[in-house]
């Protein structure tokens, strides 16, 4: 859409979002990390200061350019996003966690370069990350709204939707953002890619659409739940 064909229905809302994917640091220079590339939540950072929100966009190593208008903080690991999270939902209006945030971390990061040596490595040992949308549905002011995101598959235990289901309850959230992922997705059927799982229960087919469609459909969603 054309940037004035949009509405102007956000005006004034103060929104925060998360995007891109983390970095567990092991040293100064290695990291456990993953593949998300920011592209969904810059999205949806864009369309919402498109549509009038002051938009704060909270990017984990992300190589987008930062979309007009909108205010952006760059993070390294989940421990720096989930402080800016923290710290900026205060003064927000919506939260919208669409950041792929590392389940665990290394326990220990090495203060220097870690060396090859001539032993065999030792098993890196982990620890759980925090999390973050959980904490933010923890602390939140009334009237905030806090959407999550999830990318899941079915597989022995349930469907895609039964985890979407699940995982919308353990989170606690007010909408979850459920994508069907896996190989050849595409090529099974053309619609029906993903929901919108809302906390009361209802659910919304979300079909095929561009990262920018979906997320003018969240934040009609969000708007109808600030109006609620
Ligand atoms: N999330 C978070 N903090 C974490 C992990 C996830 O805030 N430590 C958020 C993500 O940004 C996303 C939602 O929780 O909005 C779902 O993430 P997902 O990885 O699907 O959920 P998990 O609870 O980590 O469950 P699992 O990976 O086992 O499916
Ligand atoms: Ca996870």
């Amino acid at each position: 859409a054309r940037r004035d064909a949009l509405p102007r229905d956000l005006d004034g809302r103060r929104v925060l979002i998360s995007a891109g994917g983390t970095r567990e640091p092991l040293d100064p220079v290695r990291f456990l990390g993953n593949r998300s590339s920011g592209r969904q939540g810059y999205a949806l950072a864009r369309v919402a200061a498109q549509r009038g929100a002051e938009v704060t966009l909270v990017a984990a190593n992300s190589e987008l350019p930062a979309p007009a208008g909108v205010h952006v903080v760059r993070v390294g690991s989940a421990a720096e996003l989930r402080e800016e999270m923290l710290r900026l939902a205060a003064e927000s209006d919506v939260v919208v966690m669409s950041a792929a945030v590392a389940d665990f971390r290394p326990v220990s990061r090495a203060e220097h370069k870690m060396k090859k040596g001539a032993a065999d490595p030792e098993a890196l040992e982990l620890t759980r990350n925090p999390d973050i949308l959980v904490e933010l549905v923890a602390g939140r002011r009334p009237g905030v709204v806090v959407v999550g995101f999830a990318a899941e598959t079915g597989d022995v235990s349930g469907d895609v939707l039964h985890h979407g289901r699940e995982k919308l309850r353990r989170k606690g959230c007010d909408l979850l953002v459920l994508n069907e992922v896996g190989e050849g997705r595409a090529f099974e059927t053309e619609d029906n890619e993903g929901w919108l799982l809302y906390a009361d229960g209802r659910e919304q087919t979300l079909h095929r659409a561009a990262k920018s469609e979906l997320a003018s459909m969240v934040w009609d969603a969000v708007l109808r739940l600030l109006h609620a």
